[in-house]
This record gives C-alpha cells, sequence and structure tokens, in this order.
C-alpha cells in the first residue's frame, strides 16, 4: 500500500533561518519518492559580515525574529496549509545554544498547538543523508562533511548509524575560508568571496602548509593554514601598506588550491578504507556541506572519485549550504523508522554523529566544536 506525508523541516541551528516542505511517498518504512515543495533559507549574512564571523547573541535575535516569516513562506511556496502538514522536523542540535532553543521551542509550540508528530534531528545527519534526498542513494555510501563547523569523512551505514573514519582536529575548513577572508579584508562568508578571487589569482604563488598530509590516515588540520596565510600576508604589508589585488587574488588561489589537495588525499584514503570495507557493492562518495558548494573542490573530488571506481553524487549548491529540506528528509526517515526519540527534543549544542569515536577536537588544540 502506497502512502504519502507532508513533512515541515524547520532549520536554526547556525546563521540561517529556514524552512521547508516535503511530500513524501513511502511503502512500509522506505520512502518511495521524495519532492521538495518549497525550501526557504533567511541568511543573516548582512548581521554578522562587519564582524567577519557569526556573533551568537545576534543569531539567537534574528532566529526569533525570522522562524514564523520563514514557515508561512515555506507553507505558502508550497502551496498548502499548515493543518495538511503531517510532521516536523527541527534540528536539535549541534549548534549554537540560542537558534537551537529559538527553533526547539518555536516547533515544539507549533506541534502541541496542532497536535502534529514532533522529530528532533542532527544537523549532520541532515547534511549526511543528503544523498539520499537528491538521488535515493542506497546504503552504505561515503560521506565527506565539510562546513563551518565540521569536517568529517563518514561512512553512512543507515539513517541513523553514521561510522566516522577521519575529520579534522582543529578548525572545519569553512571556519578556515572564514578566518581567511577577514585576514584578507573580504567579506563574510568567506567562503564564495574566496573562490570568487581564486579564479583571478595564481594557486602556485605561496606555498602553505598541509599538516597531517602524509599520515595514513583520514585525518586534517586546517588551523595552521590560516595562520601560514596570515604571516605571509603580514610579509607582504611590510612592503605595501595596503594589499594589492593581485596579491589578495594569489593568496586565494594558493589557500583553495591547498585546502583542495587536502581533501584530495585524504578522500583517497577514505575510498580506500570503503572500498576495503565493502567491496562487493556499488561505491559512492558524496561531498556536502557549504564548502561542498566551492566549484574547485567539486571538481577535484569528482575527478578522484572516477580514478577509484566511485560515483560521486554531490548535491546542488543550495543543498550543500544550510537549509530546512535535509532537515525535513532525515526527520521523515527517523518517523518512517520509528526511531524517533524524545530525548533528541532538547537543544543539544554538541551532538557527535559517531557515539563510539573518540573525540579529534582537542587532539590537535582546543576547538569550539566536536
Ligand atoms: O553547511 P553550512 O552552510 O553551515 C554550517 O553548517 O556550518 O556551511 C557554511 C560554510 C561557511 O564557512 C562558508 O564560508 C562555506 O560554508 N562556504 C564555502 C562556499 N560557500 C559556502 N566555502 C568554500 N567555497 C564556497 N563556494
Ligand atoms: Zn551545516
Amino acid at each position: 500500500m502506497k502512502n504519502s506525508i507532508k513533512v515541515l523541516g524547520i532549520e536554526s541551528s547556525c546563521d540561517d533561518t529556514a524552512a521547508s516542505v516535503l511530500s513524501l511517498e513511502y511503502n512500509q518504512d522506505q520512502y518511495s519518492k521524495v519532492s521538495i515543495r518549497s525550501s526557504i533559507v533567511f541568511d543573516q549574512n548582512s548581521i554578522h559580515s562587519s564582524f567577519g564571523g557569526v556573533v551568537p547573541e545576534l543569531a539567537a535575535r534574528a532566529h526569533s525574529e525570522k522562524l514564523d516569516f520563514s514557515v508561512e513562506s515555506a507553507l505558502e511556496k508550497a502551496r498548502i496549509s499548515i493543518n495538511e502538514i503531517d510532521l516536523i522536523s527541527v534540528t536539535s542540535g549541534p549548534g549554537l545554544i540560542g537558534g537551537l532553543l529559538s527553533g526547539v521551542m518555536f516547533s515544539k509550540a507549533l506541534a502541541l498547538g496542532l497536535n502534529k508528530p514532533l522529530v528532533g534531528v542532527n544537523h549532520l545527519a541532515g547534511h549526511a543523508l543528503t544523498p539520499r534526498l537528491i538521488d535515493q542513494t542506497p546504503f552504505p555510501y561515503l560521506v565527506l562533511l565539510v562546513s563551518g563547523g565540521h569536517c568529517q569523512f563518514l561512512i553512512v551505514e543507515n539513517e541513523s548509524n553514521f561510522k566516522r573514519i577521519g575529520g579534522t582536529i582543529d578548525d572545519a575548513p569553512g571556519e578556515a575560508f572564514d578566518k581567511t577572508a577577514k585576514i584578507l579584508g573580504l567579506n563574510y562568508p568567506g567562503g564564495p568571496e574566496i573562490e570568487k578571487r581564486a579564479l583571478l589569482g595564481n594557486s602556485e604563488a605561496y606555498e602553505l602548509p598541509k599538516p597531517l598530509i602524509s599520515q595514513n590516515n583520514c585525518n586534517m588540520s586546517f588551523s595552521g593554514l590560516k595562520t601560514a596565510l596570515r604571516r605571509e600576508t603580514e610579509k607582504a604589508l611590510v612592503y605595501n601598506p595596503i594589499l594589492s589585488e593581485d596579491t589578495i587574488n594569489d593568496l586565494c588561489a594558493s589557500f583553495q588550491k591547498t585546502m583542495k589537495d587536502i581533501f584530495v588525499t585524504k578522500s583517497a584514503i577514505a575510498m580506500s578504507i570503503f572500498k576495503n570495507s565493502y567491496p562487493k557493492i556499488p561505491h559512492i562518495i558524496s561531498l556536502v556541506g557549504g564548502v561542498a558548494a566551492n566549484t574547485e573542490i567539486r571538481s577535484s573530488l569528482k575527478q578522484l572519485a572516477y580514478m577509484f571506481g566511485f560515483k560521486t553524487v554531490i548535491p546542488p549548491f543550495h543543498l550543500c549550504t544550510d537549509n530546512a529540506a535535509m532537515i525535513a528528509f532525515a526527520g521523515s526517515q527517523l518517523f518512517l523508522k520509528s526511531k524517533e526519540s524524545k530525548d533528541n527534543l532538547r537543544p543539544r549544542p554538541r551532538w557527535p554523529l559517531d557515539k563510539t569515536a573518540p573525540s579529534l577536537i582537542g587532539s590537535g588544540k582546543r576547538g569550539r566544536k566536536s
């Protein structure tokens, strides 16, 4: 028997207030078809831009001001009324506590008032399950999750089991993009700004460090990269009181190339691990998270995967950066499998996807995210 549900997703864990409506057809506990009816994202770039990074208090306030409006917009765009929603799915961690509280409290009130079921979702699971939202990618598959707060290689075994096989020991790559942009006087978020500048620069102009590159594992480190770039900037400023456009472009190109080289080297190791663990199934790798919106990083991963006999599934740009469609989808998967848990409905600033993997953050330096 075929059934269908309409899911409202709500995301407010960092600096995007997002709402989305999905329609999902399913047989028993397996979805057979999913369509994104609407996906609304209000970014807070103009609020945080002058600070060069997210200011948690300002982010929380902006979320509470925009949540109802984003839900209304998502319903309007999907042309359905709130009463037609069958399930509400909200990000309950990891992330900034103020934003998580706003989203979870808002969703609880909505679910209570409408008498609808509510599921709390791990934001990272939202990113990691996006390949299934766009492509019905079969389990298990390999994911490189690269965002503003996280960087991990994951084997996605099913909708609630994720095995981490490596990740950053300090900064996240998006964080490194953002901090580098700040050093160079570029706008926040730094990723898209650096990508634009990199197109105009010489990627061989500066040699930047690639820590851990020769270790035969999937761990990475980015904090030294940003520090080395700061040093190169200071050196350039000795000869000129302001950085020339050419210098900025060359630094951006060199930074992006170094980042890409690190991902390529470590993805090769991750693909070997995956192949050894699952020799007899189709091999699939996906790149997800905000940094996956970077064209050079996307194309280099595609090329590498091709050489390793892997299929690549890379979401379109708007589903790489934060959005609520991925949250609606991840919540629907837990709901269908009856794996939703009341415990997931409390805001959890820290919430590792793989609870068995030891913390990597702190093995490099004490970071703010795990
Ligand atoms: O996944 P996301 O939207 O939010 C988090 O969960 O962190 O990722 C945001 C990060 C920011 O650090 C931003 O600079 C980076 O993704 N980003 C990019 C690009 N677009 C966004 N980094 C590199 N190249 C891009 N085109
Ligand atoms: Zn994210």
